[in-house]
């Protein structure tokens, strides 16, 4: 085992590392297929997406995208409710079934679903040959390599930018953009490997700091706006899950319905900021939880407007909006990772949470 982790003490900061290569190997891989999923869903009728867990991000994350670029409605629901979207499928929709494992229960439940009902599957999976990927119609991958932490990191990361990519895709598809224009996406999708090589360095120290502080506390909020939400959400559910450490994601403007209840003097607030236009909203969220003393930190592109107003921050080497996604996740990863070395615990293990779940 100590061999296949390469050094690294253990499989999840390996596959944090790994992230540049595996993020290029899944940009070397956008084929044929991706091309025939974006046409299917540019001529369809409802698109949902569906996932469970860190895939649910990436599902929303695509949604957020898609409306944006495309101007295309996409349906993002959690697999294990599929109950409640099946019944508004038909026909002439398309139904994106997302799973690292391409084995999660609920969402082959909710494939099964769907496409007794007509609709066209569409799957994006990092295993070829698993079920959710057979029962498709039209599979897509990314090639992020085995990944044997059960939390998931670089898996995570490929499914945003297999997604940016089909996102992009579906507006050249639907006439939005130009063949130029998409060229010029790819382009810039093709920067993220070294983009990616520099947030890790940038992040390392900076994360094992602020661990400390962190993985001291009983409950840590994650606040985002917009592209930002879907990052903010998977930053608290990886601190969750292997710093044992109670965390919740929310979109800021939701977060004085409730959550800023509990904050008082040291309470962390992490601040996840994608758009340049939802800044100056992102500033009134800040200041109302400095107002309660909460320790706030920021998680930045470069030319963000927010960098002097929290009290720690990490700026990752890009200001583009298509990529900070993956970039602003890489430290959040990094923090979790730290916090639960911190805490003694094996980040590769996590109690009660299995790699794949295939129980309802
Ligand atoms: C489990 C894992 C998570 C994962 C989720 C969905 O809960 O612990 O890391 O995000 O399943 O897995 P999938 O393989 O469908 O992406």
């Amino acid at each position: 085992e100590s061999a296949r982790k390469e050094g690294y003490p253990h499989f999840m900061l390996k596959e944090i590392h790994e992230q540049p290569r595996v993020i290029g190997d899944t940009i070397f891989g956008f084929s044929k297929d991706y091309e025939a999923a974006a046409s299917t869903l540019a001529s369809s009728g409802n698109i949902f997406i569906t996932a469970a867990g860190t895939s649910f991000h990436a599902s929303l994350y695509f949604s957020l995208l898609t409306a944006r670029l495309a101007g295309k409605k996409v349906i993002p629901f959690i697999s294990s409710e599929y109950e409640s979207y099946a019944n508004l499928a038909n026909k002439e929709d398309v139904l994106v079934a997302v799973s690292q494992s391409g084995e999660t229960i609920d969402t082959l439940m909710a494939l099964r679903s769907f496409k007794e009902r007509g609709c066209k599957i569409i799957s994006l999976t990092n295993v070829i040959g698993s079920v959710i990927s057979r029962e498709s119609h039209l599979p897509v991958y990314m090639k992020a390599g085995p990944e044997i932490g059960v939390a998931a990191t670089k898996t995570f990361t490929t499914q945003l930018t297999a997604l940016t990519w089909l996102s992009s895709l579906v507006s050249f598809y639907t006439g939005k953009i130009g063949r130029d224009e998409l060229s010029e996406i790819k382009g810039r999708i093709m920067k993220l490997p070294d983009l990616a090589t520099r947030t890790i360095s940038r992040s390392e120290g900076w994360a094992r700091r602020l661990s400390q502080v962190i993985s001291s506390r009983h409950s840590v909020y994650y606040l985002g706006r917009g592209l930002g939400l879907p990052i903010a959400l998977e930053g608290a559910l990886k601190l969750k899950e292997i710093a044992y450490v109670h965390a919740e994601g929310y979109p800021a403007g939701e977060s004085k319905h409730g959550p800023i209840a509990l904050v008082e003097p040291g309470f962390p607030v992490v601040f996840v900021s994608i758009e340049k236009n939802l800044e100056r909203k992102l500033v009134g969220n800040i200041e109302e939880m400095k107002a309660r003393g909460a320790f706030t930190i920021g998680i930045f592109g470069e030319q963000s407007e927010l960098v002097s107003r929290v009290d720690e921050r990490i700026i990752v080497p890009s200001s583009d909006e298509l990529l900070l996604p993956v970039l602003e996740t890489i430290p959040l990863q990094l923090l979790a990772y730290y916090a639960a070395v911190a805490k003694g615990y094996d980040p590769d293990k996590p109690r009660n949470l299995a790699k794949t779940v295939t129980v309802e």
